[in-house]
């Protein structure tokens, strides 16, 4: 089996969003318990809490295989830009990843294309795995343009200089984020094989091992079928990773 052909580890991400005081952090320590007593090595595991969370997180799991990341990143490494954080603080603090182009960022802050591309070119920049996040809303889907938006936001929200070892893309339609709906199986097969033909087409092989990932609604009760869909190299998990008990489930349907 040759490097490009490897399939991917997969990697499980929890995206806390706007959610989690101090208190929040028993439920870190549980996963990691969890994990460290299941002893399973098959998966990479990811947090990216608020940025509030990020110094005291990263103090919780240390010595811990759960990795950390941002929610968000500016394009610049430091200036002012009162409020934002660079990539670079991002790492300083031992961060891994970083998020970028969330839908709720695309439509909460109106984020372009270009302006996603620019936070993955300084996670790149910053040593970062940028999660680069596309998806369609439910008017596009029912009009039957989702592959074709998906196409077009993923060639022009990843820069150039893009690997399996700076990148991951998280498909999440925008309507399925939250509500408790999910594509079908066959749907999010669909997506997820046309993002790999883009990929290998923009990015040749150094996409082949590319990690794609779902979200949205993904819970304990459908995780097993969704990651078991071929090119479903992991998931992005919102809501449900908040709790340990929750969180947990969906970890071990890929561990
Ligand atoms: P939910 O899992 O709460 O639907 O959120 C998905 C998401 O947006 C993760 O980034």
């Amino acid at each position: 089996m040759t490097a490009a052909t490897k399939p991917p580890r997969p990697l499980i991400a929890g995206n806390w969003k706007m959610n989690g005081l101090l208190a929040a952090l028993a439920e870190v320590r549980a996963l990691a318990g969890r994990l460290a007593r299941s002893g399973k090595t098959g998966a990479d595991l990811l947090l990216c809490p608020p940025a509030t969370l990020l110094h005291p997180m990263a103090q919780a799991l240390s010595g811990s295989a759960i990795a950390l990341g941002g929610q968000d990143c500016h394009a610049e490494p430091k200036g002012a830009h009162t409020g934002d954080i660079a990539a670079e603080m991002l790492a300083d603090l031992g961060c891994r990843y970083v998020i970028v182009g969330h839908s709720e960022r695309r439509q909460n802050h109106g984020e372009t294309d270009a302006e996603v591309a620019a936070k993955a070119t300084a996670a790149q920049r910053a040593g970062l795995t940028a999660i680069v996040c596309v998806g369609e809303t439910r008017a596009e889907r029912e009009a039957g343009r989702a592959e074709a938006v998906v196409t077009a936001q993923l060639l022009a929200s990843l820069p150039a200089g893009c690997t399996d070892r700076n990148t991951v893309i998280a498909y999440e339609p925008v309507w399925a984020i939250g509500t408790g709906l999910t594509p079908t199986a066959a749907d999010v097969a669909a997506l997820h094989a046309a993002i790999r033909r883009v990929l290998g087409q923009r990015f040749g092989a150094a996409a082949g091992c590319m990690r794609l990932l779902y979200g949205g609604s993904v819970k304990a009760g459908n995780a097993a079928e969704l990651l078991a869909v071929a090119n479903v190299d992991g998931a992005l998990v919102g809501g449900a990773s908040l709790s340990a008990t929750e969180f947990w489930p969906i970890v071990e349907a890929r561990l």
